[in-house]
């Protein structure tokens, strides 16, 4: 099979990675890519929001399936023009990627299939907002319904707090026109976790589990990020749980979405809290996760090209999706100052050496240095590598993945100590 994978981050990398390995790959292309997607793939210089130049290398590569990392492109309705010129992909259409884009679908459509997730309203003025918190003296997350650049959510543990956040979207307007609508929801506890399904429409695979940490400091402190770390799968996650969580949330959304016309291909990714209650969905994604993907990528037991290909032909039903009995351990190296400001086109050393047993290195903002592949490469972006350590135990591939990580160096590096450690498994996010 002749592959293109669109995106240029750890998971696209970790995707092209293991499917490397598959013994059905002809040929790989990455739209987008990276320093370390080229040792893999030839890398071709387009971004993923451009549609037209995606299409147009989908049909020059004469790819037999197209996997979509980033959610943008399927937004955009990449995977429906794909259909139409009859080339397989994995990855939704425009329709069922509403499931992330728009938070007021996936709130209906949780209503309208009874799948479990916090009690919330929208309201779009003061007075109602008022009324609900009156209503709901509890605690609240008050939410700007736009996008808020991951600041928008704001954990409130009384009514006082919930009025004051309230204030801050609509009269301050902190936020901008995002926050002329806000979500007030039920203040949810529990351990966190990111929850996979691949699905063909109809049918959907065994699930898999990671968490993943948001916040840049160790113990959970500093401003939230694209993700510093990963582990799956996690000690909570049970055979029990994975059977509720598919009976009670994922079976039901792809009923759900069928019957509203828009089957669901793809991956559909949950984000769940595991309350004393049961799971309730906080988010739905309409892609992988990053640096989830990182960590379940070396997990997984099928072949990646039957199991994508599968999806995309409504033929899942016939593939067997298995995931091992293995734990695997990430951790993100950002670039000094990030997620704020930060330099880049720093050397990278290291990656040359040799790693422990079961150790992997995911690029994620890498370029070429003037050496091309055989010299140095060079920071490129915020979140610059994830290291990957697995192993029988969760802290034999945390050992793994630390020991990896302090082979490799660039100016300014910067990184979490504690990703995986048992003080903090499952609370991912919780402090502030
Ligand atoms: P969001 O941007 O909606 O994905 O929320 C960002 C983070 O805020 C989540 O990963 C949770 O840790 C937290 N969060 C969001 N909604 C709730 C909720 N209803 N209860 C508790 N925590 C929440
Ligand atoms: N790990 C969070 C995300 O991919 O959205």
């Amino acid at each position: 099979m002749k592959v293109l994978i669109v995106g240029s981050g750890g998971r696209e990398h970790a995707l092209a990675w293991r499917i490397k390995q598959s013994p059905n790959l002809t040929q790989l292309w990455v739209a987008g890519g990276n320093a370390g997607t080229a040792t893999l793939a030839e890398n071709l210089d387009i971004r993923s929001s451009d549609i037209d130049n995606l299409l147009i290398a989908a049909v020059e590569t004469a790819a037999d399936l197209v996997i979509v990392g980033p959610e943008a492109p399927l937004a955009l309705g990449f995977a429906d023009q794909l259909i139409a010129l009859g080339i397989p992909v994995f990855g939704p259409s425009s329709a069922a990627a509403q499931i992330e884009a728009s938070k007021g679908f996936a709130l209906d459509l949780m209503k309208d299939a009874s799948v479990p997730c916090p009690d919330f309203a929208t309201v779009s003025d003061e007075a109602s907002a008022h009324a609900y918190i009156n209503d709901h003296p509890g605690p609240l997350v008050v939410k700007a319904d736009g996008l808020a650049a991951g600041k928008g959510v704001i954990m409130c543990d009384d009514s006082e707090q919930a009025r004051a956040a309230v204030n801050l979207c609509m009269s301050d307007r902190a936020f901008g026109d995002a926050g002329d609508t806000v979500v007030l929801e039920e203040y949810l506890r529990g351990p966190e976790v990111s929850v996979f399904a691949f699905c063909d429409g109809e049918h959907l695979s065994s699930l898999v589990a990671a968490c993943d940490y948001k916040r840049l400091e160790d113990g959970n402190h500093g401003p939230n990020t694209g993700g510093m770390g990963s582990y799956a799968q996690p000690d909570f996650w049970t055979d029990e749980l994975a059977t509720e969580i598919e009976l009670t949330i994922m079976k039901p959304v792809l009923r759900a979405m069928a019957e509203r016309g828009s089957p669901y291909k793809g991956v559909l990714y949950a984000g769940l809290m595991l309350t004393e209650g049961g799971p309730k969905v906080l988010e739905f994604n309409c892609r992988l996760g990053d640096p989830e993907t990182q960590v379940i990528m070396p997990l997984l037991a099928s072949d990646p090209l039957e199991l994508m290909l599968a999806c995309a032909e409504g033929t899942l039903d016939n593939v067997s999706v298995r995931w091992a009995m293995k734990n695997y351990v990430g951790i993100v190296m950002v670039s000094g100052g990030y997620p704020d400001k930060y330099e880049t086109g720093f050397e990278i050393t290291g990656l040359d050496v040799e790693g422990p047993e079961d150790s992997m290195v995911f690029h994620a903002g890498t370029k070429l240095g003037s050496g091309g592949s055989s010299g140095l490469p060079l920071t490129a972006g915020g979140r610059v590598l994830t290291v990957v350590g697995g192993g029988d135990t969760m802290e034999s591939a945390r050992d793994r993945a630390y020991s990896r990580l302090e082979q490799i160096s660039f100016k300014g590096a910067q990184w979490r100590r504690d990703i995986s450690s048992a003080a903090n498994q499952g609370a991912a996010q919780a402090a502030g």
